[in-house]
Parts: C-alpha cells; sequence; structure tokens
C-alpha cells in the first residue's frame, strides 16, 4: 500500500443549491449546516439525543455513548424495535393508509404494462406479522440468524422487517451470489433457516433460485429449514420435512405479532463484505444506533418530505437496499417505490418510463448505471417527462465528472442537486455527503460530512494532512450506525479497520480535501476492486482460479473499464502439463461465476510464465495493474525479483 497518493483531478465547476429547493428544505443554507455540524460534533449526546426522541423506546436508554476504540455503544440500556418504528409507530401517527413500498414488476404484458402493487403501511404490517409468526412457527427465536436470498419483490423487506420484529438477525444474501457464497456465509453465521423464492425476474428469463438454494443447502451441515416464495410458478424440488411453501406457513398466521424488546446493542443484522484477504466478513449492525443514523441521513441527505416518491435503484442484498430502501425510508414514512428487474428491460428507457409513471421526485442511484444510460444513448431518456424529479444521489464509487454532468443536465434536467454519498457497509450510512438544500456541489466529489461525523485525511500517525494532499480516510469520532464487529473475528475486525492509524476508524480508501475541505475519494489503498459499485476481494477471486487443477498462482486486479468502472483482469500461471487456450479461458471464467457469482467474473484471463513479485514473494499488484491498463511500467521496481517478468507480460498475448 503506498501512502503516497497524487491527485491530479482539476474540477472548478460549481452548483448551489437551486434557491427554490433550499427555501423548502430541511436544511437551507450552508451557515445552517455549519452551526448544526458543528453542535453535533461538540455535544453528540446532545444531538443525538434529541433525533433519538423520534422512536418509540419500550425502556429509555441511561446513556448515549459510550465509546472506547474500537468498541462503540449507543443509547445503553434501553429497549427498542426496528419492525415497530418502521410500521406501527407510522401507522400510530395515522399514515396507515398510505403507501409504503410501491412495487413494480420486471416483466410486462402485451400491452407494456407491469404489474404494480402499492402496499401500504398496514399492509406491510400484516404481511411482516405473518411472516415473523410463521418463523416463530419454525422455531426461530431472538438471537437465531437467518437468511434471505431473495428477489426483489415487496416480500423480501418484509422478511427483512419480520426478523427484526421477534429479534432474529438477517444476513440477506444478494440473489445474484452463487451457492459456494449462500453455503459460506450460512455455515459462517451458523444460520439453519433460509428465506427465498422459486425463481427471480432478470431480463426475460427466470433465475432458479431455490435450485441454487438447493446446492447450497447440500454444503450446509445444520440446515434445517427453507421457505420459498412463489414468484415466478417455475417447477422446483421440494424436500419434505425441511421445505415450506410461503403460502402454506405464512397465509393462515395472525396479522399482528408482539414486537420483541430488543437492547439497543444487540444484533439488527449481519451483512457478508469482501475483505482484501480470506473470506467474507460478516458485517455486524446493531439496532438502535443503527437505526437513528438510517433514519437521519435519509431525512437530510434526501430531504424527504410527506409526499416524495423516493426511488433507490440498488437490491436489498446491498447495504445501500438495507438503509436506503428497507430501513431509512420507512422509518421516514415515505413511500418508497421498488423495481424487481433489470434497468435495459425490456428496453434501456425503462428507468425514465418508470419516473415518469409514478412521478418519482427523489432518485439514487450507482455511477456505473449512469454510464450505462450514457451509451445506450440520450435519446431513451429524452422520451420521457422527468419533470417530477426534485433531487437525485449516487453511491458505490467515485463518480466520473462526466457522467456526474449528463446526470445533471439529462436527468436533473439542470434543476436537481446531486447528493454523490460516500459510505460503506460497514458505516451504515452517509458519511460524506452532500446535503441537497446547503451546499453548493462539484462534480466528482462526496463533499462535506454528515451530521456527528468527524471525518478527516490523515497520515499513518493520525495527522491531518494539509489540502489538496491525498491520505487516509478516517472517521475519528464513533457514530451511531458503526459496525460493531465482524462474526467470529475479532481480529479481523481489529487488524482492519482500528490498526492502520492508532485510535482511529480507517476506512480502507485514500483521498484529499479541496481548499474548501471537500472530500474526494481517490479509491480503495487495499487489494479490493470495485466493479459496478461492489466490493471484490481479490483473494476470493484468486482462490476460485487457483481450486482449478490447471492453475499454479493467480493473481487478480482491475483495470479500467468505461461502464462498470473497473473490471477483473486475473494473470494466472499454469501447473506443467498444461496449455493456454481459449477453452481453458472459458472454464476459468465460468469457475469464477460458480463459486462466487457473475459480478465477479474475469473480463479477461492473461497467462503468464511467471508473476512479478518483490524478493519476499508478496505478488506486485501495482506492476500488474499498469500491465493490465496496457500502461508502460512505472515506478519503483527495485525490489522485483526478476524485471523479465514484467517484459515478458507486457509483450505476451491476451489469453
Ligand atoms: C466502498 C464501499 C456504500 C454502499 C455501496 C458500496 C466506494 C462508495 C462512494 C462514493 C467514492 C465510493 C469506497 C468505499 N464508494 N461510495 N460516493 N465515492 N467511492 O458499499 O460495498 O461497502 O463499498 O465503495 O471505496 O470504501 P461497499
Amino acid at each position: 500500500m503506498s501512502d503516497n497518493i497524487q491527485s491530479f483531478e482539476q474540477e472548478s465547476r460549481v452548483f448551489d443549491p437551486p434557491a427554490a429547493f433550499s427555501s423548502s428544505a430541511h436544511i437551507k443554507s450552508m451557515d445552517e449546516y455549519r452551526a448544526l455540524w458543528q453542535r453535533s460534533i461538540d455535544d453528540p449526546d446532545g444531538f443525538w439525543g434529541e433525533v433519538a426522541q423520534t422512536f418509540d423506546w419500550m425502556k429509555p436508554y441511561d446513556k448515549v455513548c459510550e465509546f472506547e476504540a474500537p468498541d462503540a455503544r449507543w443509547f445503553v440500556g434501553g429497549q427498542t424495535n426496528m419492525a415497530h418504528n418502521c410500521l406501527d409507530r407510522i401507522i400510530a401517527e395515522g399514515k396507515g393508509d398510505k403507501t409504503a413500498l410501491l412495487w413494480e414488476s420486471e416483466p410486462v404484458d402485451d400491452a407494456g404494462k407491469p404489474e404494480v402493487r402499492a402496499i401500504t403501511y398496514g399492509e406491510l404490517k400484516s404481511m411482516t406479522c405473518r411472516i415473523a409468526n410463521g418463523l416463530k412457527a419454525l422455531g426461530v427465536g431472538k438471537g437465531d440468524v437467518v437468511t434471505i436470498y431473495m428477489p426483489m419483490i415487496p416480500e423480501a423487506v418484509a422478511a427483512m422487517l419480520a426478523c427484526t420484529r421477534i429479534g432474529a438477525p438477517h444476513s440477506v444474501v444478494f440473489a445474484g451470489f452463487s451457492a459456494g457464497a449462500i453455503a459460506d456465509r450460512m455455515n459462517d453465521a451458523g444460520s439453519k433457516v433460509i428465506l427465498t423464492s422459486d425463481g427471480s425476474y432478470r431480463r426475460g428469463k427466470v433465475l432458479p433460485l431455490k435450485t441454487t438454494v438447493d446446492e447450497a443447502l447440500a454444503n450446509v451441515p445444520h440446515a434445517e429449514k427453507c421457505v420459498v416464495f412463489k414468484r415466478c410458478g417455475n417447477d422446483v424440488p421440494m424436500t419434505d420435512g425441511r421445505d415450506y411453501w410461503d403460502s402454506e406457513l405464512f397465509n393462515a398466521q395472525p396479522d399482528d405479532c408482539a414486537a420483541e424488546p430488543m437492547d439497543s446493542e444487540d444484533l439488527l443484522f449481519v451483512l457478508y463484505t469482501s475483505g482484501s484477504t480470506g473470506k467474507p466478513k460478516g458485517i455486524m449492525h446493531t439496532t438502535a444506533g443503527y437505526m437513528t443514523y438510517a433514519y437521519l441521513t435519509t431525512k437530510y441527505t434526501f430531504d424527504i418530505h410527506e409526499d416524495d416518491v423516493y426511488w433507490c435503484t440498488a437490491d436489498v442484498g446491498w447495504i445501500t437496499g438495507h438503509s436506503y430502501i428497507a430501513y431509512g425510508p420507512l422509518l421516514n414514512g415515505s413511500t418508497c417505490l421498488m423495481y424487481e428487474g433489470a434497468p435495459n428491460y425490456p428496453e434501456w428507457n425503462r428507468f425514465w418510463d418508470i419516473v415518469e409513471r409514478h412521478k418519482v421526485t427523489v432518485f439514487y442511484t450507482a455511477p456505473t448505471a449512469i454510464r450505462a444510460f450514457m451509451k445506450a444513448g440520450v435519446e431513451h431518456v429524452e422520451k420521457h417527462d422527468l419533470s417530477s424529479l426534485r433531487m437525485l444521489g449516487t453511491v458505490g464509487e467515485p463518480i466520473n465528472p462526466e457522467a456526474w454532468m449528463w446526470y445533471h443536465e439529462h436527468i436533473g434536467g439542470g434543476k436537481c442537486p446531486i447528493a454523490d454519498t460516500w459510505w460503506q457497509t460497514e458505516t451504515g450510512g452517509h458519511m460524506v455527503t452532500p446535503v441537497p438544500g446547503a451546499t453548493p456541489t462539484k462534480p466528482g466529489t462526496a463533499t462535506l460530512p454528515f451530521f456527528g461525523i468527524d471525518a478527516a485525511i490523515v497520515d499513518r500517525q493520525g495527522n491531518e494532512v494539509p489540502p489538496n494532499e491525498g491520505g487516509l480516510l478516517v472517521i475519528r469520532k464513533p457514530w451511531p450506525s458503526m459496525l460493531r464487529g465482524v462474526l467470529g473475528d475479532r481480529d479481523r475486525f481489529v487488524k482492519t479497520y482500528w490498526s492502520d492509524v492508532p485510535g482511529m476508524y480507517f476506512s480502507g480508501d485514500g483521498a484529499r480535501r479541496d481548499d474548501d475541505g471537500y472530500f474526494w475519494i481517490m479509491g480503495r489503498m487495499d487489494d479490493v476492486l470495485n466493479v459496478s459499485g461492489h466490493r471484490l476481494g481479490t483473494a476470493e477471486i484468486e482462490s476460485a482460479l487457483v481450486a482449478h487443477e490447471a492453475v499454479a498462482e493467480s493473481a487478480v486486479v482491475g483495470m479500467p473499464h468505461d461502464v462498470k468502472g473497473e473490471a477483473v483482469c486475473a494473470f494466472v500461471t499454469l501447473k506443467t502439463g498444461f496449455t493456454a487456450d481459449d477453452e481453458l479461458t472459458k472454464v476459468l471464467k465460468k469457475q469464477v461465476q460458480t463459486e462466487i457469482g457473475a459480478i465477479a467474473r474475469p473480463d479477461e484471463i492473461r497467462y503468464a510464465e511467471a508473476l512479478p513479485k518483490t524478493r519476499s514473494g508478496k505478488i506486485m499488484r501495482r506492476l500488474l495493474r499498469q500491465v493490465a491498463a496496457g500502461k508502460e511500467v512505472t515506478g519503483d521496481v527495485t525490489t522485483l525479483e526478476d524485471f523479465n517478468v514484467v517484459q515478458k507480460l507486457q509483450g505476451g498475448g491476451d489469453g
């Protein structure tokens, strides 16, 4: 990891929030933002204590925060319940008939019409309670981890809420992951129950989710129960005594279920994310702190108001779907749109058609999607009236200024503030982001810290570096939704986040601040790729490759890709007796897809006689990244064992 990151980015365009937006926003000016931010830093207990008054507590807390790095406890001694606060509390405010989830199917009928379901808070509560009662009937209780492997249907959100209602932490596994990935996660979490569906619609095809789950469960010795929501009607084998249809288990259940009083620090969910080494980490989030932060970031970052139709295009399998589909919007009593399928089905105008038909006001997506739309052509956008939109957001990776400008002009019609939100699975919610009614934005920067966030750019000793100098992006004070650990692996938690810089949370990202104090994220400092806004650990992909009998060694790096941001490039050396050819390349790509999932599939496999290593035997990925990008290898090669290796790689053909 190099500490000397240089930044050559220059961006001088500044966009002030439109006056009409600011005048009705929750936070109306920079003065207001600064005053509130300062207060949140000077008196965090006062600040967060006030926010927490929004919620219903089954037992009041004694203390707002206790922190001794790396361990934080928030709202100590209190008891509350997430599902209660998302549903019952909102219904008690008189919003039982308000639409909570506005769902739209991927398939469309002959007239081009999708199926639309508007599920009210009242209905979502009943659905949640029936699932909760059904889970209880299966023997699921407080503390039992329930795995959820489901498509983007309202039942997925209801399943998450049902878990939190009875105090069973959920572990949502993105439905694009493979059987191996499900099994690893269930085994790691000791999860005995999985909720899935028969299939999932994707670009007009049916992905057989239940079949994948069957394969996974064959490798989960302690697996006990599997509940299958019927969605696509595809044929699925059911195992007697283990598998249940949703209808037989849930439909007859009472539609009320008492919410379990949960201690503030009880585990709310685990969500697995990739790291640079070893298997994915089960990031732990707890009840009250996460709830408070998901609520407040949704309110202020998206400037949520009563009549908004809010749409986040993420999948519930990622943290974005947890905080900004399932929890944040419901905690704010808002209407959240949920779309089942692909952005280009049946055509590339699908998203804009949805925005127009449902009069979406707040739209949150990823830079990789924006780049894909740019590529598909602006004509798909221009067919639609997007005037309902009042603000936009992005997340997942740095947004390149061209994509930012395109988003601003073509989607936002030049009038919508854009919130480029920097955060992570580990942080639970937005950390660095504009507050749309206040913060002037510049294309490519996530701007300034959210309330309560003491973000800084430091060197390895923890000293702040001067403006425009690159360094490590750290958080110096606790915040309510900070991760509480890595499930079952205390050492990894301490080593990954709390060891690089003494006493501070290190995000793993490099960044700089400009003269206005704005944060410019420069990317990961570890061996983690960011493909289409999703984190992939190089080690996982490498071990999937080495698992093939022909492969001796492999090194995976990212290479620039104009839509995905980064694509996977794998360097592979073969065992003697094996030869590189197109067939092997196909097999190896497929192997990664089977072991991890399609998002990890390498775009390129390059064969080499040897990989460049330091004298101590460490693979020099910096060099491989340059080779993969087609750049000349520059920089310090004095520790390289054999420079011939690099010359051969550069000259060597493309497998
Ligand atoms: C990593 C976290 C947070 C939900 C989506 C990804 C990168 C995320 C931004 C942004 C620049 C960003 C960082 C971060 N990242 N948002 N707005 N600007 N980089 O969650 O899988 O936990 O990945 O994504 O590198 O560390 P994740």
